[in-house]
């Protein structure tokens, strides 16, 4: 039996597919490529391009293969693009979960794990948040993965689906052994973008707004490994499989640093200089998104090994310098 890894070419889902591997797991993965890469691919693991709003592809896969558990990363992500183009996330994420559950209920495939987001939270009432405070996405990426959390809930009702969904804080990191890491285009992401610095690729970074309420006035996130991410994707597979209930968990490392602060490390990792300029507020950054992951903690047994950011961004820094155009340069 193997375990079906949707956007496996993704970034945290082919480090999920390594973690799978090494754990000894059969994995296929599929993937449509469009922000993903086959180069990203465990060779270990079966690989189909299809997109998952395909309903006979997916068909022909569930047919083919012994999947008993699905882990679904195949979603679009980018809060701003979430604005310009809501309906892209209609599309890709809400439509396609519909399709891929239509697809799992059909061929009989009940347990699913898949990538929610600190954004179905909105502006946080407090800090750090927990998993059953107020969901009020103030994006519409973080509405479409909140509607995916409710569409599993009544499919779960009506067909006896199990779901966990992992309401992932802020990604970072690369793999260990240098072989994966974080490739977008373009790249939003505050680590990636910072190291670009160094990397020859950008004159100096960009600080969104240093008028918040935070200690240094810019904005507070929590930063949680890539690796450690794709392990909480292992044990919420293996606490469905031996029989637990629909569940949300928060994935985070409950430890928040100011934009000014990452800079700070990536300065010491690098040994750049990296120079900053202030830039006007990025619109819907809420000032300080903070989790409380200790539900996934003490329900999952989920020991986070990436604690030091210091840690976090030399492994970022390993991928970007070695690979400066992602998976594209062969
Ligand atoms: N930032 C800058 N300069 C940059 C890029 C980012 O100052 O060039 C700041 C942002 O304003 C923010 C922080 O760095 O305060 C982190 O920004 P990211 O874009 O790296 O991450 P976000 O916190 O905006 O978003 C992440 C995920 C989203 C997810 C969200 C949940 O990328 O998918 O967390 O809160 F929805």
């Amino acid at each position: 039996m193997a375990i079906l890894v949707l956007g496996g070419a993704g970034y945290i889902g082919s480090h999920t597919v390594y973690e799978l591997i090494d754990a000894g797991r059969e994995v296929v993965v599929a993937d449509n490529l469009q922000t993903g890469f086959k180069a990203a691919v465990h060779p270990k693991a079966k690989f189909y391009q299809l997109d998952i709003r395909d309903r006979g592809a997916l068909d022909t896969l569930f047919q083919a293969e012994k999947i008993d558990g699905v882990i679904h990363f195949a979603a679009s992500s980018q809060v701003g693009e979430s604005m310009s183009d809501p309906l892209k996330y209609y599309d890709n994420n809400l439509y396609g979960t519909m399709v891929l559950l239509q697809s799992m209920v059909a061929h009989g495939v009940d347990k699913i794990v898949f990538s929610s987001t600190a954004a179905t939270y909105g502006e946080p009432e407090r800090v750090p948040i927990l998993e059953d405070d107020k969901t009020i996405p103030t994006n519409c990426y973080g509405q479409t993965k909140l509607a995916m959390e409710h569409m599993m809930g009544w499919v779960s009702r009506a067909h006896g689906l199990k779901y966990v969904a992992l309401r992932y804080f802020n990604a970072c990191g690369a793999h260990v052994s240098g072989k994966i890491g974080e490739a977008h285009d373009p790249e939003t992401h505050l680590i990636p973008i910072i190291l670009q610095v160094p990397n020859g690729q950008r004159e100096a970074v960009s600080v969104f707004g240093n008028d918040y309420p935070t200690k240094d006035g810019t904005c507070i996130r929590d930063y949680i490994h890539v690796t450690d991410l794709a392990q909480a994707h292992i044990l919420a597979l293996d606490y469905l499989m031996s029989g637990g209930e629909n569940n949300v968990f928060n994935l985070g490392n409950g430890v928040g640093f100011t934009v000014q602060e990452v800079i700070d490390v990536a300065r010491s990792v690098t040994g750049h200089p990296i120079p900053a300029k202030m830039a006007p507020r990025r619109a819907g950054d809420p000032a300080q998104l903070i989790a409380s992951s200790e539900k996934a903690v003490q329900v999952l047994g989920w020991k986070p090994k990436y604690n030091d950011l210091s840690t976090i961004v030399a492994t970022a820094w390993a991928w970007h310098r070695d690979h400066p155009h992602g998976f594209e340069e062969g």
